[in-house]
């Protein structure tokens, strides 16, 4: 999925080196990669299961706003200090799934294909389709935090779609068709789909189905923080471009999907023992690939609460 060839986000800016000592200031003692890719860097040398300092959790967060995926390398963190972490960037969303939630710890969603006594332990469909996290809420996921418990042997990745890239590129004609407008986002819009073919999707009672309204968002939002605009639709939860005629919102829509996924936005994450993946669902979609069966994968997600999308 990745390749040599210089990346469209050239103008990001490139990584910091590994010590930003001054006579005044701790050097902060990590080093940030860039992926070779469109979107992402890793973050080597940081232990999350220690606090960050002001400065550390400075050069982290400009460091997400610029790479929009952070992989942090081999993390031997508990679920109480990946929520910690997550926490420094604002308060923590609950899954609508409950059934899901790390016992003691929910704030914490398993994402999991394991099934002990006849019951699934985490939702092991997460991800299935193209989606940003929670856009069916009225404030959606500002970023997820995905931390690797257990890897399957084989398969298991994560895909990345720059959704900056996605509207840069996308053709004049089609950009000046959707600017402006609103489209639909239901969690509910391919739950009965996922519900036939998976053991992970409950039946929701009526608590649950007054959580996930479907809401309004913009078809195009500008990022809270830098500015930049990006593609907000998904194959996921979106179902409508509001106020066109179905006919012409399923095809608008149908383009725009197609075009934000294209193999130049993309990012394939290959997980790692013990990877914490950091990503801003205001400026990506992301899949995740699936592995085999018969093998266990086990992760664990914190999510962000974001900003009211404009
Ligand atoms: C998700 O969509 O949050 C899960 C992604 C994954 O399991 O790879």
């Amino acid at each position: 999925m990745t390749t040599a060839t210089a990346h469209p986000r050239a103008s990001r800016p490139h990584s910091a080196p590994l010590a930003t000592a001054s006579s005044s200031v701790a050097p902060v003692r990590f080093e940030i990669r860039p992926l070779d890719a469109p979107l992402g860097a890793e973050v080597i040398g940081l232990d999350l299961s220690q606090p960050l300092s002001a400065a550390e959790f400075a050069r982290i967060h400009r460091a997400h706003l610029d790479h929009h995926v952070l992989v942090f390398r081999d993390q031997r963190i508990t679920p109480a200090q990946q929520i910690a972490f997550s926490r420094r960037f604002g308060p923590l969303q609950v899954h609508v799934l409950h059934q899901f939630q790390l016992p003691g710890h929910p704030e914490v969603l398993v994402v999991s294909n394991v099934v002990e006594d006849g019951k699934p332990i985490g939702l092991g469909d997460a991800g299935h389709f193209w989606h940003s996290d929670l856009s069916y809420k009225e404030r959606p996921s500002l970023g997820s935090l995905l931390h690797a418990r257990e890897l399957p042997a084989e398969g298991g990745d994560t895909l990345f779609a720059n959704m900056h890239l996605a509207w840069d590129t996308l053709p004049a004609a089609l950009q000046r068709a959707v600017e402006g407008r609103q489209a639909e986002h239901t969690y509910l819009a391919r739950y009965a789909e996922l519900q036939q073919r998976s053991p992970w999707r409950p039946d929701l009672t009526p608590e649950q189905v007054a959580q996930v309204r479907p809401v309004l968002q913009p078809v195009v939002r500008t990022h809270p923080e830098t500015g930049r605009k990006a593609l907000f639709v998904s194959e996921h939860f979106t179902t409508r471009i509001v106020g066109l005629p179905e006919d012409e919102s399923r095809a608008l829509l149908d383009q725009l999907f197609a075009h934000s996924v294209k193999p130049a936005h993309l990012y394939r994450h290959r997980w790692q023992p013990h990877d914490l993946v950091f990503w801003d669902n205001r400026s990506l979609l992301h899949l995740a690939a699936g592995c085999p069966p018969h093998l266990r994968r086990v992760m664990y997600r914190t999510t962000i609460e974001g900003d009211v999308p404009r």
